[in-house]
Protein backbone atom coordinates (compact mmCIF):
# COMPACT_ATOMS: atom_id res chain seq x y z
CA UNK A 1 0.00 0.00 0.00
CA UNK A 2 1.20 3.36 -0.69
CA UNK A 3 1.92 5.24 2.37
CA UNK A 4 3.69 8.05 4.15
CA UNK A 5 5.05 9.93 7.07
CA UNK A 6 3.51 13.53 7.67
CA UNK A 7 4.83 15.66 10.18
CA UNK A 8 4.45 19.35 11.73
CA UNK A 9 8.43 20.74 11.43
CA UNK A 10 8.66 21.10 15.34
CA UNK A 11 8.48 17.14 15.06
CA UNK A 12 10.55 16.44 11.63
CA UNK A 13 13.41 14.57 14.03
CA UNK A 14 12.01 12.01 15.57
CA UNK A 15 9.49 11.47 12.75
CA UNK A 16 12.44 11.09 10.16
CA UNK A 17 13.85 8.50 12.38
CA UNK A 18 10.45 6.54 11.89
CA UNK A 19 10.09 7.46 8.79
CA UNK A 20 13.49 5.54 8.31
CA UNK A 21 12.79 3.09 10.15
CA UNK A 22 9.60 2.61 8.57
CA UNK A 23 10.91 2.82 4.76
CA UNK A 24 8.48 5.49 4.38
CA UNK A 25 8.89 9.03 2.98
CA UNK A 26 8.66 11.80 5.08
CA UNK A 27 6.00 14.17 4.34
CA UNK A 28 5.33 18.25 5.51
CA UNK A 29 2.92 19.39 7.03
CA UNK A 30 2.80 23.00 6.31
CA UNK A 31 1.62 25.86 8.55
CA UNK A 32 0.81 29.10 8.39
CA UNK A 33 -0.63 31.34 11.22
CA UNK A 34 -2.50 34.41 10.42
CA UNK A 35 -2.39 37.57 11.47
CA UNK A 36 -5.35 37.07 13.68
CA UNK A 37 -3.96 33.46 15.62
CA UNK A 38 -5.86 30.81 12.83
CA UNK A 39 -3.63 28.26 10.96
CA UNK A 40 -3.66 27.60 7.47
CA UNK A 41 -2.41 23.72 7.29
CA UNK A 42 -1.40 22.33 4.25
CA UNK A 43 0.29 18.52 3.60
CA UNK A 44 2.74 17.59 0.57
CA UNK A 45 1.90 15.11 -1.50
CA UNK A 46 -0.62 12.53 -1.68
CA UNK A 47 -0.88 8.91 -0.09
CA UNK A 48 -3.58 6.39 0.69
CA UNK A 49 -2.42 5.97 3.72
CA UNK A 50 -1.38 9.08 5.87
CA UNK A 51 0.40 8.17 8.75
CA UNK A 52 0.44 11.52 11.25
CA UNK A 53 3.10 12.01 13.82
CA UNK A 54 2.73 14.60 16.62
CA UNK A 55 4.08 15.21 19.74
CA UNK A 56 1.03 16.31 22.07
CA UNK A 57 2.57 18.37 25.21
CA UNK A 58 0.59 21.72 24.67
CA UNK A 59 -2.27 20.40 23.31
CA UNK A 60 -4.49 22.77 23.60
CA UNK A 61 -1.93 24.29 20.73
CA UNK A 62 -1.35 21.70 18.83
CA UNK A 63 -4.86 20.15 19.06
CA UNK A 64 -6.57 22.12 16.05
CA UNK A 65 -3.94 22.15 13.76
CA UNK A 66 -3.37 18.31 14.16
CA UNK A 67 -7.43 18.49 13.68
CA UNK A 68 -6.79 20.28 10.65
CA UNK A 69 -3.83 18.12 9.03
CA UNK A 70 -6.51 15.30 9.07
CA UNK A 71 -8.68 17.00 6.91
CA UNK A 72 -6.06 17.94 4.80
CA UNK A 73 -4.92 14.32 4.20
CA UNK A 74 -8.25 13.31 3.77
CA UNK A 75 -9.16 15.62 1.21
CA UNK A 76 -5.89 15.44 -0.59
CA UNK A 77 -6.75 11.24 -0.78
CA UNK A 78 -6.09 9.35 2.09
CA UNK A 79 -8.49 6.49 2.77
CA UNK A 80 -6.11 5.67 6.01
CA UNK A 81 -5.51 7.87 8.82
CA UNK A 82 -3.22 6.64 11.36
CA UNK A 83 -2.30 9.30 14.64
CA UNK A 84 1.10 8.59 16.19
CA UNK A 85 1.16 10.44 19.53
CA UNK A 86 3.90 9.00 21.63
CA UNK A 87 2.08 11.48 24.55
CA UNK A 88 -1.69 11.24 24.65
CA UNK A 89 -2.92 14.14 26.98
CA UNK A 90 -6.01 14.58 29.21
CA UNK A 91 -6.28 10.72 30.40
CA UNK A 92 -5.59 12.17 33.86
CA UNK A 93 -9.61 13.60 33.93
CA UNK A 94 -10.38 10.08 33.17
CA UNK A 95 -13.77 10.70 35.42
CA UNK A 96 -16.06 14.05 36.63
CA UNK A 97 -13.93 14.52 40.25
CA UNK A 98 -16.70 17.28 41.29
CA UNK A 99 -20.05 18.21 39.77
CA UNK A 100 -19.70 20.64 36.95
CA UNK A 101 -16.69 19.02 34.85
CA UNK A 102 -15.90 18.08 32.09
CA UNK A 103 -15.14 14.59 31.20
CA UNK A 104 -11.70 15.90 29.24
CA UNK A 105 -10.93 12.40 27.95
CA UNK A 106 -14.02 11.39 26.01
CA UNK A 107 -14.04 14.88 24.54
CA UNK A 108 -10.37 14.32 23.29
CA UNK A 109 -11.56 10.60 22.32
CA UNK A 110 -14.74 11.51 20.11
CA UNK A 111 -12.47 14.69 17.89
CA UNK A 112 -9.70 12.37 17.54
CA UNK A 113 -12.01 9.51 16.70
CA UNK A 114 -13.72 10.58 14.11
CA UNK A 115 -10.68 11.54 12.52
CA UNK A 116 -8.32 8.94 12.64
CA UNK A 117 -9.03 5.00 11.65
CA UNK A 118 -6.02 4.01 14.10
CA UNK A 119 -4.27 6.13 17.09
CA UNK A 120 -0.89 4.56 17.89
CA UNK A 121 0.25 6.26 21.14
CA UNK A 122 2.66 5.35 24.79
CA UNK A 123 1.88 4.74 28.10
CA UNK A 124 -1.54 6.56 28.14
CA UNK A 125 -2.68 6.99 32.00
CA UNK A 126 -5.36 4.58 32.02
CA UNK A 127 -5.78 3.94 35.78
CA UNK A 128 -9.33 4.32 35.48
CA UNK A 129 -9.88 3.32 31.64
CA UNK A 130 -10.09 -0.22 30.46
CA UNK A 131 -10.40 0.08 27.11
CA UNK A 132 -9.38 3.12 25.21
CA UNK A 133 -10.60 1.95 21.68
CA UNK A 134 -14.21 1.78 23.25
CA UNK A 135 -13.73 5.39 24.58
CA UNK A 136 -12.29 6.92 21.17
CA UNK A 137 -14.98 5.07 18.62
CA UNK A 138 -11.84 3.88 16.57
CA UNK A 139 -9.14 1.53 17.49
CA UNK A 140 -6.39 2.41 19.30
CA UNK A 141 -2.79 0.84 20.14
CA UNK A 142 -1.29 1.33 23.49
CA UNK A 143 2.57 0.40 23.85
CA UNK A 144 4.60 0.05 26.60
CA UNK A 145 8.08 1.85 27.08
CA UNK A 146 9.60 -0.17 30.32
CA UNK A 147 12.04 -1.91 27.64
CA UNK A 148 12.84 1.15 26.44
CA UNK A 149 13.18 2.27 29.73
CA UNK A 150 14.92 -0.65 31.00
CA UNK A 151 17.68 -0.46 28.16
CA UNK A 152 19.05 2.96 29.34
CA UNK A 153 18.65 1.65 33.02
CA UNK A 154 21.64 0.07 34.53
CA UNK A 155 20.51 -3.09 36.96
CA UNK A 156 22.48 -4.15 40.18
CA UNK A 157 21.57 -6.27 42.87
CA UNK A 158 20.02 -3.96 45.53
CA UNK A 159 18.47 -2.08 42.88
CA UNK A 160 14.87 -0.46 44.07
CA UNK A 161 12.54 0.38 42.24
CA UNK A 162 9.63 2.90 43.50
CA UNK A 163 6.75 4.50 41.92
CA UNK A 164 5.61 7.22 43.75
CA UNK A 165 1.35 6.50 43.89
CA UNK A 166 -0.48 3.50 43.51
CA UNK A 167 -1.62 4.30 39.95
CA UNK A 168 1.92 3.58 39.57
CA UNK A 169 1.70 0.60 40.17
CA UNK A 170 1.42 -1.02 36.54
CA UNK A 171 4.29 0.37 34.58
CA UNK A 172 6.58 0.22 38.19
CA UNK A 173 5.61 -3.65 37.89
CA UNK A 174 7.04 -3.82 34.27
CA UNK A 175 10.01 -2.03 34.71
CA UNK A 176 10.83 -3.66 37.82
CA UNK A 177 10.95 -6.93 35.79
CA UNK A 178 12.75 -5.83 33.39
CA UNK A 179 15.73 -4.14 35.55
CA UNK A 180 15.24 -7.66 37.75
CA UNK A 181 14.33 -6.02 40.71
CA UNK A 182 12.33 -5.68 43.68
CA UNK A 183 9.75 -2.64 43.57
CA UNK A 184 7.54 -0.45 46.00
CA UNK A 185 4.65 2.46 45.63
CA UNK A 186 3.99 5.02 48.04
CA UNK A 187 0.83 5.87 48.86
CA UNK A 188 -0.43 9.65 47.33
CA UNK A 189 -3.27 12.31 48.54
CA UNK A 190 -3.13 15.46 46.21
CA UNK A 191 -4.73 18.35 47.60
CA UNK A 192 -3.93 20.94 44.64
CA UNK A 193 -1.98 20.97 41.23
CA UNK A 194 1.38 20.97 43.20
CA UNK A 195 0.66 19.64 46.50
CA UNK A 196 1.02 16.37 47.14
CA UNK A 197 1.00 14.19 50.55
CA UNK A 198 3.12 10.57 50.01
CA UNK A 199 3.95 7.85 52.04
CA UNK A 200 6.16 4.86 51.63
CA UNK A 201 6.12 2.15 54.35
CA UNK A 202 8.93 2.17 56.70
CA UNK A 203 9.56 -1.29 56.35
CA UNK A 204 10.74 -0.51 52.60
CA UNK A 205 14.38 -0.73 52.96
CA UNK A 206 15.49 2.44 51.41
CA UNK A 207 19.15 3.22 53.28
CA UNK A 208 21.94 3.00 51.04
CA UNK A 209 20.52 1.31 47.80
CA UNK A 210 20.36 2.49 44.33
CA UNK A 211 16.90 3.68 43.65
CA UNK A 212 15.12 4.03 40.64
CA UNK A 213 11.75 6.34 40.66
CA UNK A 214 9.39 6.30 37.51
CA UNK A 215 6.46 7.66 36.93
CA UNK A 216 4.21 7.70 33.80
CA UNK A 217 3.81 11.83 33.84
CA UNK A 218 5.91 14.47 35.47
CA UNK A 219 4.44 17.42 34.75
CA UNK A 220 4.06 19.89 37.95
CA UNK A 221 6.36 18.05 39.24
CA UNK A 222 5.25 18.01 42.85
CA UNK A 223 4.86 14.02 42.71
CA UNK A 224 8.91 13.24 42.27
CA UNK A 225 10.08 16.14 43.65
CA UNK A 226 8.21 14.56 47.28
CA UNK A 227 8.86 10.83 46.89
CA UNK A 228 12.78 11.71 45.62
CA UNK A 229 13.04 13.66 49.27
CA UNK A 230 11.60 11.52 51.10
CA UNK A 231 13.68 8.72 49.69
CA UNK A 232 16.66 10.92 49.86
CA UNK A 233 15.84 11.41 53.57
CA UNK A 234 15.70 7.76 53.79
CA UNK A 235 19.45 7.32 52.96
CA UNK A 236 19.39 6.02 49.09
CA UNK A 237 22.07 5.53 47.56
CA UNK A 238 21.51 7.09 44.17
CA UNK A 239 18.22 8.13 42.67
CA UNK A 240 17.50 8.17 39.02
CA UNK A 241 14.00 9.49 37.98
CA UNK A 242 12.67 7.71 34.76
CA UNK A 243 9.57 9.32 32.91
CA UNK A 244 7.62 8.18 30.03
CA UNK A 245 6.10 11.77 29.74
CA UNK A 246 8.12 14.66 30.77
CA UNK A 247 6.74 18.16 30.84
CA UNK A 248 8.12 19.96 33.93
CA UNK A 249 9.31 22.88 33.53
CA UNK A 250 12.58 23.92 33.91
CA UNK A 251 12.27 25.66 37.22
CA UNK A 252 10.67 22.36 39.07
CA UNK A 253 12.90 20.37 37.16
CA UNK A 254 16.05 22.24 39.04
CA UNK A 255 13.33 21.51 42.27
CA UNK A 256 13.75 18.14 41.61
CA UNK A 257 17.41 17.87 40.88
CA UNK A 258 17.53 19.65 44.77
CA UNK A 259 15.33 17.00 46.13
CA UNK A 260 17.81 14.53 45.80
CA UNK A 261 18.08 13.29 41.60
CA UNK A 262 20.99 12.51 41.19
CA UNK A 263 19.72 11.81 37.25
CA UNK A 264 16.43 12.41 35.28
CA UNK A 265 15.78 10.96 31.78
CA UNK A 266 12.91 10.20 29.87
CA UNK A 267 11.73 9.21 26.42
CA UNK A 268 11.48 11.82 23.75
CA UNK A 269 7.38 11.71 23.33
CA UNK A 270 7.24 14.93 24.56
CA UNK A 271 10.30 17.56 23.43
CA UNK A 272 12.41 17.84 26.91
CA UNK A 273 16.36 18.12 28.18
CA UNK A 274 15.42 15.64 29.57
CA UNK A 275 15.24 12.71 26.56
CA UNK A 276 17.46 9.81 26.66
CA UNK A 277 15.08 7.03 25.59
CA UNK A 278 13.93 6.95 21.65
CA UNK A 279 10.80 5.00 20.64
CA UNK A 280 11.86 5.15 17.36
CA UNK A 281 11.71 1.19 17.28
CA UNK A 282 8.99 0.49 19.53
CA UNK A 283 6.70 2.72 17.21
CA UNK A 284 7.80 1.07 13.93
CA UNK A 285 6.90 -2.39 15.33
CA UNK A 286 3.64 -1.15 16.12
CA UNK A 287 3.22 0.60 12.45
CA UNK A 288 5.32 -1.93 10.20
CA UNK A 289 1.76 -3.09 8.98
CA UNK A 290 0.87 0.36 7.95
CA UNK A 291 3.33 0.51 5.43
CA UNK A 292 3.82 -3.12 4.11
CA UNK A 293 3.18 -3.47 0.44
C1 LIG B 1 -0.91 10.80 38.22
O1 LIG B 1 -1.53 9.95 38.74
C2 LIG B 1 0.24 10.55 37.32
O2 LIG B 1 0.60 9.22 37.24
C3 LIG B 1 1.46 11.39 37.77
O3 LIG B 1 1.91 10.92 39.01
C4 LIG B 1 1.10 12.83 37.88
O4 LIG B 1 0.44 13.24 36.73
C5 LIG B 1 2.31 13.68 38.11
O5 LIG B 1 1.90 15.01 38.16
P1 LIG B 1 2.75 16.12 38.89
O6 LIG B 1 4.13 16.11 38.29
O7 LIG B 1 2.00 17.38 38.61
O8 LIG B 1 2.76 15.80 40.34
Amino acid sequence: MNAALYAFDADAEPAQRLADALGAPLRRIASHAFPDGETLITVQGVSQVALIYRTLDRPNAKLFPLLQAADAARRAGAGRLVLIAPYLPYMRQDMVFAPGQALSRDVLGRLLGEAFERIVTVEPHLHRTRDLSAVFGTAVTVLAAAAELAAVLTPSPDLLVVGPDAESEAWTARLARGLAAPYATFEKVRHGDDQVELVLAPEVLVAGRPVVVVDDICSSGATLIGAVGQLKARGAARIVVAVVHALVSAEAERRLRGAGADEILSTESCPHPTNRVSLTALLARALAQEVAP
